[in-house]
C-alpha cells in the first residue's frame, strides 16, 4: 500500500522537523499533495532555502525557522499540531566524532525537547528518523532489530539513544 492511501482526519496539521532537509522537504511535499496541512520547523543548519522555496506561498504550509534545541520553539511548534514527523539531526558520521558534544546536544537533547514538548501537547503520534547506524559492526544482512553490533560513532550513539 502506498502512502497515497494513507488518509488521516481532514485538516490533520504535521509537524515536519527538520523539514528543510532532503527528506523533511520531500515529506512536506507529500503531505501537501495529500490535502493536509504542515508546518515545517527548522534552523538551516544544514537544510535549504532553495529546499522549500516551492512550498512557501501553499497556504496549507507555514515555516518556522528555530531551533529544536530551544524547548519554548518546540512548545510553539507543536501548537495545535496532531503528527510529528522528527526528522532534525545532523547526520555526519565524521563531523559527529570531531564535534561529539555538538553533536549530542544537537541530536540528542533537541529530539528529546520534541518528544517533551509532543507529549506536553496531548499530539497523536510521534515518528522519529532513526538510522541503520544503530546496527553498529553486526556484519550479517539483512540488518534485524535485536542483532545490533557494537555502536560506532558518536552519531550512532545519539540514534540509539533517541530510540531508548
Ligand atoms: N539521508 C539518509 O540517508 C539518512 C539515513 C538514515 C537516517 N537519516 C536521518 O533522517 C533525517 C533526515 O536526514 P536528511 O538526509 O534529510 O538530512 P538533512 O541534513 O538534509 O536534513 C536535516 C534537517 O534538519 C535540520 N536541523 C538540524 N538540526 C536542527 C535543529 N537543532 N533544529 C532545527 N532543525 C535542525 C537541518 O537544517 C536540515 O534541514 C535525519 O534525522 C537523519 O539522521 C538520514
Amino acid at each position: 500500500m502506498g502512502y497515497q492511501n494513507v488518509s488521516f482526519p481532514e485538516n490533520s496539521l504535521f509537524l515536519v522537523t527538520g523539514g528543510a532537509g532532503f527528506i523533511g522537504s520531500n515529506l512536506c511535499e507529500a503531505i501537501l499533495k495529500m490535502g493536509y496541512k504542515v508546518r515545517c520547523l527548522d534552523d538551516l543548519s544544514t537544510g535549504k532555502q532553495t529546499n522549500i522555496d516551492m512550498l512557501m506561498d501553499n497556504p496549507n504550509y507555514e515555516f518556522i525557522k528555530g531551533d529544536i534545541k530551544d524547548f519554548d520553539t518546540c512548545m510553539k511548534a507543536c501548537d495545535g499540531v496532531d503528527y510529528v514527523l522528527n526528522q532534525a539531526a545532523w547526520g555526519s558520521v565524521p563531523q559527529s566524532i570531531e564535534m561529539s558534544l555538538l553533536y549530542c546536544a544537537n541530536n540528542i537533547m533537541g529530539t528529546l525537547n520534541m518528544m517533551e514538548a509532543a507529549r506536553q501537547n496531548g499530539l497523536k503520534k510521534f515518528v522519529y528518523a532513526s538510522s541503520s547506524s544503530v546496527y553498529g559492526d553486526e556484519p550479517n544482512l539483512p540488518k534485524k532489530e535485536g542483532r545490533e553490533g557494537n555502536l560506532l560513532p558518536p552519531y550512532a550513539v545519539c540514534k540509539m539513544c533517541d530510540e531508548e
